[in-house]
């Protein structure tokens, strides 16, 4: 599909998650420090929609049952039990819109 606009830079604070469609699907862009990264927005665990957990470092917590994973890599960070990764996807910046680039 290639790079999609997910909004405007200003719409995603330092410290948010915000559930964005692009391409169909629901992508969380998360906003660490300043640097936003893209991955799934759904917990490969049982379905929670990651942009209602939090952000702790570089890692978004789930609400529900607290797997975090690390937004940079999309990878699991920490869970008792083995769930699979979540993709991720490039993120840029433009004249103040942020891109995301699906495949
Ligand atoms: S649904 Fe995310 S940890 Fe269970």
């Amino acid at each position: 599909m290639g790079r999609v606009i997910a909004g405007r830079l200003s719409d995603f604070a330092p410290g948010s998650i915000t559930k964005v469609a692009v391409d169909g699907r629901d992508v969380a862009v998360v906003n660490v420090d300043g640097t936003c990264y893209a991955i799934d927005d759904t917990c490969t665990h049982a379905g929670a929609s990651l942009s209602e957990g939090t952000v702790s470092g570089c890692n978004v917590v789930c609400g529900w049952h607290g797997a975090q994973f690390d937004c940079t890599t999309g990878r699991l960070a920490k869970f008792p039990a083995t769930i699979r990764d979540l993709a991720s996807y490039p993120v840029s910046i433009e004249d103040g819109n942020l891109y995301v680039e699906v495949s």
